[in-house]
Parts: C-alpha cells; structure tokens; sequence
C-alpha cells in the first residue's frame, strides 16, 4: 500500500499506540478526581502541559486540550465574532470557514499562486481594521501547501487593526516544522492537531495567553478553562508521544523538500501538460497539488485505489462538494480545472521510494486513460 493522504489523518505512530494502549488500561482516573489516583493523573497531564507549551519556547501561553481542531477554531470564533469582524481566507478549512457568520465575515483575497493579495489586505485593514475583533487563518493551507508568512501578517494586524486576536491554525504544521523562537510572540494564539502528526484522533488543542477566557462552546464542569468535558487523558498522554517523536527531528522538513523537489521533476518528466498551480510560492513539502487536465481527478483516484495507491482530490471535508469547491474558487483554480485537481501529501514516514513509484504509476495511468479517451473521440 502507498499512502499519500496524511494530510487527512495519518496513522498513529506504534510507539504513541502502545501508549495509549497502556494508559487506557492504567491512567483511567479522572484528572479532576481529588483522590491520589486522580491527582496522579493530574500529576502526568501538568508535566505534559509543561512539555508541550516548550516545544512552543514561550512563558505566556497554556494550552486547552479539546476534541479536535474543528472544535478549537469554533471556540477561538464564537468567543471572537461576538465582538466583531473576524478576517480569514475562503482558502481555509470549513472548521474555520462554515464557523462564522456571514455578517461577521471578513475575507481576505488571494492571488493566482495561492498567496494572500498582500496589498489588497492592506487596503481592507485600513479601511476594516478597526472592526476586527479575530484574524484567523491557517498557517499551511491544508488544499495547496502554502505557508502563511504569519509575521507579516502579524505586522500589518499591529498597524491597522491592534485590537484584533491573531489565531493560527497550525494543524498541518506541527510535527513537520521546525517552531521558531518568534512565533509565539507574533501570534495570540494556536489550534493544534494530533491525528495529523502520528497521535490518534479525538484529541487536539489550542495555545492561547495565559488567563485568557474564552466562552466554552459546551455547558458543564469547566474541567479547562473555557472547555468542559472530562479530559480525556490517554489521548493527550499518547498525543504527546507523538509530539516528542515528530518535533525532536529538526531535518525532517529538508529532507522531505528534497523529496518532493524530486517527485515534482519526475512528474513534469513523466507527464510535460501537468501543472503545479501553487509551486512559486513558498510551500510545505508535505503537500502537493497539482492538475492534470483532460483527466477528471475521480477517475484517477480510483484507478490509483485500484493499485492500493490513496490519494485525494481536495481536503477530506470539502471533497464531498468537489463542484462547488470554495476552496478550490478562493485559491483562483479557474472553475473549468476544479474537476483536474489531486492532493498528495506526506508524513516523516515516507518515503522516495514511495514518491517513485507512486510517479511511475501516475503517469501509467494518465496515458491510458488519455489513449482511451483519444480513441473514444474518434
Ligand atoms: C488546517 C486544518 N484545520 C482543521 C482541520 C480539522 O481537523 P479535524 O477534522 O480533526 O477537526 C483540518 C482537517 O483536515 C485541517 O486540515
């Protein structure tokens, strides 16, 4: 089996499964309990707290765990679109997208290669700025690899709009990229993700300033600050595992850059009318989009299943809507191509002999299903 879908789910790390296999078993207390075997499990959880929020290298912010990065950017909205605009990009997940309302939204626009319209934005900051109350956006665009320059962005946010909270969604990020020592100090605040980094899924989190509250999205026991619900300790113990596997390999990133510099030229080799639409840009090396037209991007994914090979065409949560795509329409793929579009993406798992293959079979494909098509026209 080739798997290049990571960017969706990835599978759990075997070192982050035997954890949670033993600490279902063992750290069943509730956290909150007040008896020993609670406070012991509280014990863990405030050691890993600790752990992660340096990984972040910063002293001002705590982490709430939540039950998926879907959840974190609700909250980080509802708490935020109460008092008033919220800026973000119609490139972005649903998570954030399908959150606010529509009275509350402030879009920024892209241009061609899939970067914000940096001096559109300006224009819209001068003029919006001070109505802002949230700019939320992804830090890797989860459809076309783009890497949000957050300082930039943060600059701008400074100038025109001081007020506004700044949340990166950085679910594609962690794991892969190495954090660097600024980046708590040019963003407020963070949506972290575990089952696209090794962790399992049902859990997730987000950073925000210490002490800060914000509105809980469900009623009950303010086990967390704005968050109820029980903790859901395995998840966070093994989650962590995961964290310090991924985050501890510093080259990662390169070596997967280099990778995927290989797999683009092997593709353009294998297949001159391919298109990487967002490339010029600076883009993460864990994802790669591209359109291969006359073909649709259905056909291809079945014919790659057929093989155990597992793409996708969009992110998991829009690929159901593939024909009114928004995101695919906010990162200016001209609608006549939103059909043509794949998406593979990786994990620190994977590998050129993979990539290889994975080219070889592509282009297989492609030929024949463009001969068929050829012969059928005739
Ligand atoms: C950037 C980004 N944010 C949020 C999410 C939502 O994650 P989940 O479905 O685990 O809540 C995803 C999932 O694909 C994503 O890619």
């Amino acid at each position: 089996m080739i798997y290049l879908d990571h960017a969706a789910s990835t599978p759990i790390h075997p070192e982050a499964l035997e954890v949670l296999q033993s600490s279902f078993a063992q750290d069943f207390a509730n956290p909150s309990s007040p008896h020993a075997l609670g406070r012991k499990t509280l014990e863990q959880l405030e050691s890993i707290k600790k752990d992660i929020i340096k990984i972040f290298q910063t002293q001002e912010k705590e982490i709430i765990f939540t039950g998926s990065a879907t959840e974190s950017n609700n909250t980080i909205i509802n708490h935020f679109q109460a008092q008033g605009k919220i800026l973000f990009s119609e490139a972005d997940h649903p998570s954030i997208t399908a959150a606010i309302s529509l009275e509350k939204k402030c879009p920024a626009l892209h241009n061609t290669t899939g970067d914000l319209d940096w001096d559109r934005l300006e224009n819209q900051l001068q003029e919006h700025g001070k109505n802002i109350s949230l700019a939320i956006f992804t830090h890797i665009n989860s459809q076309s690899g783009v890497i949000l320059d957050y300082q930039r962005l943060a600059d701008l946010l400074k100038q025109y709009a001081p007020q506004a909270f700044f949340h990166l969604d950085f679910s594609q990020t962690l794991g892969k990229w190495p954090i660097p020592s600024e980046l708590c100090r040019a963003v407020d605040g963070l949506t972290l993700s575990s089952h696209k980094m090794g962790g399992p899924k049902g859990i997730a989190a987000h950073l925000i300033p210490k002490g800060k509250h914000l509105t809980a999205l469900l009623k009950g026991g303010s086990q967390q600050s704005g968050r109820s619900s029980t903790i859901a300790f395995p998840l966070i113990k093994s989650w962590h595992k995961a964290i310090l596997i991924n985050c501890s390999s510093s080259n990662c990133w390169l070596q997967m850059k280099e990778q995927t510099q290989k797999l683009y030229l092997q593709l353009k080799n294998k297949i001159p009318e391919i298109q990487f639409p967002f490339e010029t840009n600076d883009c993460s090396p864990f994802i790669a989009c591209f359109i291969l037209p006359l073909i649709s991007s259905d056909i291809l994914m079945r014919h790659l299943e057929m093989e155990d090979i597992y793409i996708s065409t969009t992110s998991a949560c829009s690929s159901r809507h593939a024909q009114e795509n928004p995101v695919l329409a906010a990162l200016q793929v001209p609608p006549e191509l939103s059909n043509n579009v794949l998406r593979i993406s990786f994990s620190n798992e994977t590998s050129a002999a993979e990539l290889e293959q994975f080219a070889e079979y592509l282009s297989f494909c492609y030929k024949q299903l463009k001969s068929l098509l050829k012969k059928k026209r005739k």
